[in-house]
């Protein structure tokens, strides 16, 4: 048995993923990027093949995609995150058309082929304002853990408005709200709403077609999945591995060449 690896090196959190040749996980692993980038990818490579209990040499090919793919230094080729997890939402969700994947730094709307390929995609720039720092900076305002957001803003039941678009503004609102005497799940649902809206605005430019897959790290916050839904008026599809999407597509790009790899050469003038 050959198994193929993916690792997403995001901003925030880089993310391993080792498949066996049908396609499935067999390990996985999630740790902070932080400031050694080379670091964080081997780390999380030797952490998903222990999560497996393979060793190194049982991987055959592995891809690296996320912004720092290029510091995937022990693997074989890079590909985009948005390449990657158009892939794998797909092959998680095989009716996806629209992926928006919201990480730690940028927000991402993918129209995907019904074979995964990308068809147009867009992305938030500038501002980090439709994001998880976004949600990073609340969640720092507020002193409540990142796990805790989204049930908590869930509470709410008269969202405030929040106006600004700027990550840097966002605190000192949450706490100009907090001054005020507003409630924090109150706050907390305004600012899922706010990120919701301009998610949904971007998602837009691209086209929403049914089915839509919700991918990356803020996909694990359920009030975000329901902001989007309301916004949307439609449901999305979200999983268990929603975090590890953009790895998983790497994996199973990596398996595509070891597949290929193995494909029988036709000998020259010699009819099938
Ligand atoms: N358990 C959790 N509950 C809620 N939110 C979470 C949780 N874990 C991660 N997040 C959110 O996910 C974000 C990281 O997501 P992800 O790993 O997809 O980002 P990234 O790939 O590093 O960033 P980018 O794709 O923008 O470069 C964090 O900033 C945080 O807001
Ligand atoms: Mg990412």
């Amino acid at each position: 048995m050959a198994y193929a690896a993916g690792v997403d090196v995001g901003s925030t959190q880089t993310k391993a993923v080792v498949i066996d040749e049908g396609g499935r996980i067999v390990g996985r692993s999630l740790t902070a990027t932080g400031a050694n980038v080379i670091r964080a990818a081997e780390d999380a490579f030797r952490e998903a093949l222990a999560d497996g209990d393979l060793r190194e040499e049982e991987v055959e090919y592995v891809v690296g995609t996320g912004y720092g793919r290029y510091k995937v230094t022990f693997g074989n080729t890079q590909v985009t995150e948005i390449s990657c997890h158009g892939r794998g939402a797909v092959h998680m969700f095989p009716a996806t058309r629209t992926v928006v994947d919201m990480g730690g730094q940028d927000t991402k709307a993918i129209r995907v082929s019904a074979r995964g390929e990308i068809e147009d995609f867009c992305m938030n720039d500038k501002c980090a304002a439709g994001t998880g720092r976004f949600l990073g900076a609340a969640s720092s305002a507020l002193d409540i853990p990142l796990e805790q957001l989204g049930p908590t803003a869930l509470r709410g039941e008269r969202p405030v408005k929040i106006s600004t678009t700027c990550t840097v503004f966002a605190e000192t609102e949450v706490l100009s709200w907090l001054g005020k005497g507003k409630k924090i799940e109150d706050i907390l649902l305004g600012v899922h709403h706010s990120i919701a809206y301009r998610s949904v605005a971007l998602l837009w430019r691209t086209g929403i077609e049914d089915e839509v897959t919700f991918t990356g790290g803020v996909a694990k916050n359920i009030a975000m999945i329901a902001a989007l839904e309301r916004e949307m008026g439609k449901k999305v599809n979200v999983s268990e591995e929603s975090h590890y999407m953009g790895a998983l597509g790497a994996a199973l790009f990596a398996l595509d060449h070891i597949v290929a790899s193995r494909a029988p050469v036709r000998a020259r003038g010699v009819t099938p």
